[in-house]
């Protein structure tokens, strides 16, 4: 019988692989400075002989050895960690306070170091195994306002390359999870906060995060624990050194439409009387006579051909602007965007096809 260590276990992406390895009928041993979470998902697993968890913040290195240690003397052995406790704030170069930023890489990089240097021996000692390390999309990508995020997470992705060349001839096998948005408390408090200081609800934010990605929803923790799991276990025998992108294609998308830091407010919630009322009376769309036959088309919706081109303002810029003016018809005019359904799907940031308004 196989066993994990896992940081920052009681919730979100760590709970969820809590669960999964346990239900694998692997040995878990987690840490976590949120105890009540953690006592709570013990007891919802009810599986005493198995799961072990240790109070503890990774920024302290002596906390993460007690923890590893609790882990190898109750179960024998460690063969994996999961590294992935972490923080998320918003934040530029320009305005990040000396703090933030200390907090971030203490956090996000030594904490996730200390756990690698006390977890990587006992691992070489069981005759090797697995580490997979959470990074983030913002391995593969920049976002803004998130600075110290992608900074810290750039980090994260470079080791995972060489630790798995460091580790190969002891035979560990290093790779990484690179997760988009996820909903989990490390988003929803993130939401919580752009909603109170917008006057609107959290269900608006991810109402317009969902719209990101190709399925219509951001993804879920157990997404992300599947695999972790794949990527901690034998079946992922020749896997070293890569990250792995459990991202919906929001990363694919063309550049400016993806995540655009603090967000603007949503339409629903902000401008929607105003909204409303311009984008019922919006005019028809021009009528263009066909070339073949000379007859006027009746205009019954968006076409592909219609899709704003890539220079088309973002979501962000529109929503700036509407709320300058007042009106969704000027902001369209000033940003040379073709009609107002085109407009409205840029808002909403929606494929023409796939976008019910338009
Ligand atoms: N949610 C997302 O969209 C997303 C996307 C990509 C990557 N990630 C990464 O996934 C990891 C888990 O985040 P989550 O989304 O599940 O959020 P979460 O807040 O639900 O989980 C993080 C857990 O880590 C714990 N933790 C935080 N700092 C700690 C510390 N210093 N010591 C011990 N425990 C600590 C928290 O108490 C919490 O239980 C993070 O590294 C995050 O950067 C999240």
């Amino acid at each position: 019988m196989k066993t994990i260590f896992i940081t920052g276990g009681s919730t979100g992406i760590g709970a969820a692989a809590v669960r999964k390895f346990i239900a694998e009928g692997w040995n878990v041993g987690f840490m976590d400075i949120n105890t009540q979470a953690a006592h709570a998902l013990a007891d919802e697993l009810n599986c005493p002989e198995r799961l072990l968890f240790t109070e503890g913040n990774t920024r302290t290195r002596s906390d993460i050895r007690r923890a590893v240690e609790n882990t190898v003397a109750r179960f024998g052995a460690l063969n994996s960690v999961f590294a992935n406790a972490g923080i998320h704030r918003c934040n530029t170069i320009l305005d990040i306070a000396d703090e933030e930023l200390d907090l971030m890489i203490q956090t996000n990089i030594y904490g996730t170091v200390n756990t690698l240097r006390e977890a990587i021996p006992p691992i070489i000692e069981a005759g090797g195994g697995s580490i997979v390390i959470n990074a983030s999309d913002q391995w593969f990508v920049g976002k803004p306002h998130s600075f110290a995020y992608g900074l810290t997470k750039g980090a994260l992705g470079q080791i995972t390359r060489s630790l798995a060349i460091d580790l190969g001839p002891k035979n560990i096998r290093v790779n990484a999870v690179c997760a988009g948005t996820i909903r989990t408390p490390l988003v929803d408090n993130l939401f919580v906060k752009f909603a109170e200081e917008n006057h609107c609800s959290v269900e608006d934010y991810w109402r317009q995060e969902n719209a990101l990605y190709m399925r219509g929803s951001a993804g879920r923790p157990e997404e992300v624990a599947e695999v972790v799991y794949f990527l901690a276990s034998d079946a992922a025998g020749f896997c070293t050194g890569s990250h792995y992108l459990v991202g919906g294609r929001l990363i694919i998308r063309k550049q400016g439409t993806g995540w655009e830091g603090p967000r603007p407010v949503p339409p629903a919630c902000d401008t929607s009387p105003r909204f409303a009322k311009h984008a019922t009376s919006s005019p028809a769309p021009r009528r263009q006579p066909s070339r073949r036959t000379g007859r006027v088309r009746r205009a019954s919706g968006l076409r592909t051909e219609d899709a704003p081109p890539l220079s088309t303002p973002t979501s962000s810029a529109l929503s700036a602007s509407i709320r300058r003016h007042g009106d969704l018809n000027r902001p369209h005019r000033d940003l040379a965007i073709p009609n107002l359904k085109q407009a409205r799907c840029i808002l909403f940031r929606e494929p023409l096809s796939s976008a019910p308004h338009c």
